[in-house]
């Protein structure tokens, strides 16, 4: 049984045959549209979402399948204090796959260790979001023809914004790719982002105007701030309007730049610039409800297997060590044995198996 909690648990080549493969779906979606008959999907979203939740709905609906789920912590048993491990594992009853999203970081490992289905990171805190990555990735290949030799721009909150994370560490897996860190100070990407990025020698700068950007990039990826998740309203509104993209900004970029957002936005593209074609996020919405269906069906073994991969490193308990992030599920969820991975280079480090939380003392 495979889950998919981190861009990171697909190889470089399952990755690429999902995205063949949701391409072929794209083309021909009646070919597919009974493979999932008899199969029913979870949407667990312990968090608000229009794209990702109805999206998933959709790509089980459109391949036969049918879904239950909640939409809101308050209308599950959360509200009365059950554990994501012991919702996942009663859920796995029900269900043949899960889509999951909470605002802890490392939930969707918690309840993956206990679920007995796959379940689907949909989003976990500031943490990861691989099926917006894979998203990505699909938009990328078909507007760029690939997704090698690519300046990559990322803009905005780049510290909670979890599409950010996983797309980097996706993107650091193809060659002649370079990043453009495009942040104030106080939303720079998380230490272990740009450790990863240190440790791997893979080109990227940090800078703090949109403008020095514009015509080095061939995607704009364009964020939101992430209002849910600062601990000060005051700091939310200092920093919510430090981007806008507007049509003065655009004709410094390249013509054939593309801009993504994850959606939704807020402020931070000018309603204007939807009508220039560089702009490809809603084209990048559509990819979402595709790329899922292809990934439903490979992780509940109906599409093609590809190679066996190499076993993936299972994590310890290492005695005395707990996660120092007060956002990790580790922190809310009692009884949660604290397990981490050691960090490659650095026999003094490890990271928190559910949030990479870098922690000391090994
Ligand atoms: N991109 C994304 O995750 O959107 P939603 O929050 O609407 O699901």
């Amino acid at each position: 049984m495979r889950h998919l909690i981190s861009p990171m648990d697909l190889s470089v080549q399952e990755t690429e045959e999902l995205l063949l493969l949701a391409e072929r779906i794209m083309d021909a979606p009646k070919d597919f549209s009974h493979l999932c008959d008899g199969k029913k999907l979870a949407t667990l979203f312990f968090e608000p979402s229009t794209r990702t939740r109805l999206s998933f709905e959709a790509a089980m609906l459109e391949l036969g399948g049918q879904v239950l789920g909640f939409s809101s912590a308050d209308s599950s048993s959360a509200a009365k204090g059950e554990t994501v491990s012991d919702t996942a594992r009663v859920v796995s009853c029900y269900a043949d796959i899960i889509a999951m999203r909470h605002p802890i970081e490392g939930a969707a490992a918690a309840a993956a260790a206990k679920a007995t289905v796959p379940v689907i990171n949909a989003g976990d805190g500031g943490h990861h979001h691989p099926t917006q990555t894979l998203t990505d990735l699909l938009t990328i290949h078909r507007w760029k023809g690939g997704l090698r030799n690519l300046t990559v721009g990322l803009c905005g909150d780049l510290k909670y914004g979890r599409t950010v994370h996983s797309l980097i560490k996706a993107m650091c897996r193809y060659e002649g790719v370079r990043f453009l860190l495009v942040s104030p100070p106080e939303l720079r990407v998380p230490d272990y982002i740009r450790e990863d990025l240190t440790a791997g020698s893979f080109p990227f700068q940090e800078v703090e105007r949109l403008e020095d950007a514009m015509d080095q990039v061939d995607i704009l990826y364009m964020t939101r701030v992430q209002r849910e998740r600062f601990a000060s309203e005051a700091d939310y509104l200092r920093l919510k309007d430090s981007y806008i993209l507007d049509t003065a900004k655009m004709k410094l970029a390249k013509e054939d730049m593309i801009v993504l957002h994850p959606l939704p936005r807020v402020n931070e593209i000018a309603p204007q610039v939807d009508n220039d074609p560089r702009a490809r996020y809603f084209e990048q919405a559509l990819c979402g409800k595709y790329v899922r269906m292809a990934l439903i069906l490979k992780l509940l073994g109906l599409a093609r297997p590809s190679l066996p991969e190499a076993a993936a490193p299972q994590p310890q308990i290492i005695p005395s060590l707990s996660c120092g992030n007060p956002k990790c599920i580790t922190a809310v969820q009692p009884g949660l044995p604290h397990l981490f991975h050691p960090v490659e280079g650095n026999a003094h480090l490890c990271r928190c198996a559910y949030c990479d939380h870098t922690c000391g003392g090994k």
